[in-house]
């Protein structure tokens, strides 16, 4: 038996020899150790093997079958190997074939006109402060000046988050960037009421309204608002830094005007025009014929607003204003309707 198993082993070996490739190394593989192999047979019939040479027909058949087992793995890799190099040296790869077309992803257009401002504003000194998009109606409403059944509440119809918060007070998604302004000037008071720090920030972020969806409003957009506070802040500082701003945002021959306006947190109010940067102010069908675009609307804060914030309004002075990213890039693409921004057609987003 243990002469059987020797002989086993050397034809076994000797056949591996010859075989060049991986389908031949499987015939191999199941011919030699498979389960008609004369080496399974030897396992097969070792109970009828005589008592005493049992062991050593065990121990030497183990034996032959690792080694098989272990020439068969060299001589995969072997093959493997070899294979490898045959199909580099016959496979030509072509490098002049145009390769596969692949799209590229790109920053949406509301995003680069909202970086834009940031950028502009940082330079400025305005630091960026996020504040959350469901809010209270007391931060987006009653903290801003807008009693309980005020009737400005009516330009900002709401999405109200289902069975939370108070009666008087509900949980909404906020219709603008402005209740920001009462956190951050909280916020920075809460350190020291008596004498809190000037604030110079900038809010940016996405705004809902239940609104008719229709070419020029949306349900969703983007706000930035701005907002400074501080001792000595007046109507000129709000001036010269939206002018300054427009400056830098639409060109360093921009011209602006201010126009009496009403908001009921800041007193008094404005809205900033551009001049029309499409048409210089000549009159065309984006400006409607007017020569000015409206960008913003701004004032100082109102009273109320600081007192709600922290702030003594008997010491304390600011200005705040806020703009709408969408609308600036709508202007100067001359995109004639704001569904685009939401509606997800790449064809649109590719432009820019
Ligand atoms: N919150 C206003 C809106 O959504 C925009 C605005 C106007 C913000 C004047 C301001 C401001 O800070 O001073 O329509």
């Amino acid at each position: 038996m243990l002469e059987k198993l020797n002989e086993i082993q050397a034809a076994a070996l000797d056949a591996l020899e010859s075989v060049k490739d991986s389908e031949a190394l499987q015939g191999w593989k199941v011919k030699h150790t498979g389960g008609n192999s004369a080496l399974t047979e030897v396992f097969k019939g070792i109970g009828k093997v005589a008592k005493e040479d049992r062991g050593k027909v065990g121990k030497r058949a183990n034996e032959v079958k690792v080694a098989l087992e272990a020439a068969l793995t060299e001589r995969a890799a072997l093959i493997k190997e070899a294979e490898l190099a045959r199909s580099l040296e016959e496979d030509h790869l072509d490098v002049t074939l145009p390769g596969r077309p692949f799209r590229h992803g790109g920053v949406h257009p509301a995003t680069q006109t909202l970086r834009r401002i940031l950028g502009i504003l940082a330079d400025m000194g305005f630091q960026v402060y996020t504040s959350r998009e469901v809010e209270s109606d007391e931060y987006n409403f009653q903290h801003l000046n807008f009693p309980l059944g005020h009737p400005a509440r009516e330009m900002q119809d709401s999405f109200y988050v289902e069975s939370e918060g108070e009666r008087d007070n509900p949980l909404l998604m906020r219709t603008h960037t402005s209740p920001g302004q009462i956190r951050a000037m909280r916020e920075a008071a809460v350190g020291n009421p008596d004498n809190p720090p000037p604030i110079r920030i900038s809010l940016p972020g996405m705004c809902y309204r239940y609104e008719q969806i229709t070419s020029r409003s949306e349900i969703q957009f983007n706000q930035v608002e701005g907002l400074a506070v501080g001792e000595n802040i007046t109507f000129s500082d709000l001036k010269g830094t939206l002018s300054d701003f427009a400056r830098r945002m639409f060109g360093a021959h921009a011209r602006t005007r201010f126009r009496a306006q009403h908001f009921p947190f800041t007193e008094p109010s404005a809205e900033m025009d551009v001049e029309c940067f499409l048409c210089g102010g000549e009159g065309c069908s984006v400006c409607k014929k007017s020569g000015w675009l409206e960008i913003l609307g701004c004032g100082m804060v109102h009273p109320n607003v600081l007192q709600a914030g922290g702030y003594d309004p008997r010491r304390y002075t600011g200005f705040a204003f806020g703009m709408g990213p969408e609308r600036q890039a709508m202007l100067r693409h001359n995109i004639k309707d704001i569904r685009y921004f939401w509606g997800n057609d790449s064809r649109f987003l590719e432009q820019f």
